[in-house]
């Protein structure tokens, strides 16, 4: 259980609007999300650093993603690939542990190969876990939970669905959105239920560790009140 009611021990963020903070520069999208990976490493490295985030949760692919134009999805997964093996020195270098939600299995051998890898190598650090949700939906991952439950003739309760989700890591006290979107996009339904909300009109890629802090010294002073009074 937390020490306080703003103890910030969970983060989620949804990365957005590297597609448009590439057309505001006259460059192709996807110059977007190689700019937005290298923000990624700078906001793990302060969450490693903060004293009491102890994951972080990125919204990085979801499973409606495969509806975008073919060439921009095969980028994102060569870019996922190079881009994870280039951030295993910086994983040991902040003690982060990588981790990933979602189905995984419906990427390339190669890139299931990659991530598996840097989550077996990155296993023993401490900081701060990075959780990727990748190929991730929600309530996917809340109907498959039900169903395992169901199957094996378990109760439903909010205990053991909780337990069943393939993020049980503990609720997300702090969920941030760049780029001035203003919904969840089917991110993390079950775990943002008593989490305080932040939404930002910065584009992702020119978010940075400041404005973070910023963020969270608001979350600080916010009144958490669970249902209570
Ligand atoms: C949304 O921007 C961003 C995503 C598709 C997810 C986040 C992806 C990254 C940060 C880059 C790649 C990540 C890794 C881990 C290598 P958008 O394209 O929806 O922007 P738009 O709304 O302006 O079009």
């Amino acid at each position: 259980m937390s020490k306080n009611k703003n103890y910030l021990r969970h983060l989620a963020i949804i990365m957005d609007g590297n597609g448009r903070w590439a057309k505001e520069r006259g460059y192709i999208r996807t110059k977007g999300h190689e700019k937005g990976a290298d923000v990624i490493r700078d906001i793990t490295q302060y969450c490693a650093e903060h004293e009491t985030i102890e994951t972080v949760t990125l919204y990085a692919f979801s499973t409606e993603n495969w509806k975008r134009p073919k060439y921009e999805v095969d980028f994102l997964m060569k870019l996922l690939d190079k881009w994870l093996k280039g951030e295993l020195e910086t994983y040991h270098k902040f003690g982060a542990r990588f981790e990933t939600v979602g189905n995984i299995e419906g990427f390339s051998p190669k890139l299931q190969e990659t991530i598996a890898s840097i989550k077996e190598q990155t296993a023993h650090h401490t900081n701060v876990t990075q959780i990727l949700a990748l190929n991730y939906g929600s309530r996917e991952e809340i109907a498959k939970a039900a169903t395992r439950l169901a199957n094996r003739k378990e109760a439903i309760t909010e205990e053991s669905l909780g337990n069943e989700l393939n993020t049980p890591y503990t609720d997300v006290d702090l969920m941030v959105r760049t780029s001035g979107e203003v919904r969840l996009s089917n991110f993390l339904l079950w775990q943002l239920s008593y989490t305080e909300f932040f939404f930002t009109e910065t584009l992702w890629p020119d978010f940075t560790p400041t404005e973070l802090e910023d963020i969270i010294n608001q979350y600080i002073n916010r009144n958490r009140r669970f249902g209570g009074v």
